[in-house]
């Protein structure tokens, strides 16, 4: 959250938005009520197999255009809290072998994605303390790096090629199985991967670590080593961020390591190259703002990119209050003075979680509406997003479609979108991990 004066675009905002704690606390408040419900019991989702998408239904899913392949529940992949949260993924490139690496209160589970689209479950790695609603991993070459919002917690970092050998599933210790474990922050609330750059940037870390929550920054160059590398305290608690080898329209940056923060009620652009001493380049405010928290580069030639916000739907704030889900799309061709040029409204009801962009298509988590898959490429030629286009979907959860949705953080978390096969992975708070297939290509 800003506190500088100077921030004129970011002072409204900043009186709307709600801080980190608010949000934190509806959320637990939410999940302790399913949980008193019977939500993460034991054998509450039954197993489910392959079933094509046929007349917008597959089973008990509404789906346009997106088949399940497979599907394993948390209780199947070792947790015992049976709740999931993040999801990335890793592709062992001398074998073309697919990967999951799959959030869990309590720990991370690993799945093989086989050619088929079948999963297989390999094992997991606890947490390194206590459970936590908040586990968050990404992945640089053969390492897979996890934090959480755990007390003392740190970076675990795990080799993922212990992967390649397992044939019965593998409980992973978590001092002799992990090639590291950083310990330069307690708990964070998200990873971000800068894989170019071998560097991981945790954020909204704890007060201890000194780093008011902002970009933590930590070299993994040598991944049995990680080293510190900087700070970026600046804007204050990001919520998660984008970090690229900048080769977009401005060309005061190029080559530049840049970082689109988003940070709770602002979009902050900095220059991390010298990470001993970032720069902060913009932040900037917008109507709607109610906790800014995730956003995706919309097109390759880095001009546009696209935000979500994820209390705007529920508090029914600015262009969401008809709490459909609501996607800001910024134009940063100017990297000092981004713009806000419009929005895209899905047609389903839900808050927004995590957009990753892939080949032209957003690849959205939305809580309750689950995938959303939006076809983006017209960003370039009609910023104002009336010319986006729903393609395709698979509504992880069933339980809000008789009212047509509800803005709730129930259904899906993330989802990972870049595997060459095109197998999408969806990690579902409630049930388990869906591999899902996008037929509308
Ligand atoms: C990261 O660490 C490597 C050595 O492991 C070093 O050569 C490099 O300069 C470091 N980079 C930064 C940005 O600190």
């Amino acid at each position: 959250m800003k506190t500088s004066a100077t921030l004129l675009m970011a002072m409204s905002a900043l009186v709307a938005a709600e801080p980190m704690s608010v949000l934190r606390q509806k959320k637990l408040d939410l999940w302790s009520a399913q949980s008193e419900a019977g939500v993460f019991d034991i054998n509450r989702y039954a197993a489910q197999a392959a079933t094509s998408c046929v007349n917008g239904k597959a089973g008990e899913y509404q789906c346009k255009n997106v088949d399940l392949v497979s599907f394993l529940r948390h209780q199947d992949m070792g947790s015992s809290t049976r709740r999931g949260n993040d999801v990335w993924g890793w592709t062992h490139a001398a074998s073309g072998r697919e990967f999951g690496a799959v959030g869990q209160t309590d720990g991370t589970a690993f799945v093989e994605i086989k050619a088929d689209g079948s999963l297989v479950y390999l094992g997991r790695l606890p947490t390194q303390t206590t459970s936590s609603s908040w586990r968050d991993m990404k992945v640089i070459g053969n390492h897979v790096y996890i934090g959480a919002e755990s007390s003392n917690h740190g970076l675990q970092v795990f080799d993922l090629t212990k992967l390649l050998t397992i044939t019965t599933p593998r409980t992973f210790s978590i001092t002799s199985d992990l090639k590291a474990r950083f310990t330069g922050f307690g708990n964070s609330h998200n990873i971000v991967a800068h894989e170019e750059k071998n560097m991981i940037y945790a954020v909204g870390t704890g007060t201890a670590a000194g780093c008011r929550g902002g970009l933590f920054m930590v070299n993994v160059t040598n991944p049995a080593a990680p080293t510190s590398a900087g700070c970026m305290s600046a804007g204050g608690y990001v919520h998660d961020a984008q970090c690229v080898v900048y080769k977009g329209p401005d060309t005061r940056y190029t080559n530049k390591e840049i970082c689109f923060n988003f940070n709770e009620d602002t979009l902050d652009i900095v220059d991390v190259t010298n990470k001993r001493s970032p720069v902060t380049l913009s932040s900037t405010g917008y109507t709607g703002s109610s906790y800014t928290h995730q956003g995706w580069l919309a097109d390759a030639g880095m001009r546009y990119l696209l935000l979500d916000d994820e209390l705007d739907e529920q508090n029914r704030k600015g262009p969401a209050a008809n709490q459909k889900t609501t996607t800001y799309i910024v134009d940063i061709s100017s990297l000092t003075a981004p713009k806000f040029t419009g929005t895209y409204q899905s047609p389903a009801t839900a808050i927004d979680h995590n957009q990753y962009v892939h080949n032209g298509l957003s690849y959205q988590a939305n809580y309750g509406s689950g995938l959303r898959i939006v076809d983006v490429r017209s960003v370039t030629t009609d910023p104002t997003g009336k010319s986006f286009k729903e393609v395709g979907f698979f509504d992880c959860y069933p339980e809000d479609d008789s009212v047509g949705g509800r803005a709730e953080f129930t259904g899906t978390w993330s989802v990972y979108p870049y595997f060459k096969s095109g197998h999408i992975l969806l990690n579902s708070i409630e049930r388990g991990i869906f591999v899902l297939k996008y037929t509308g290509a």
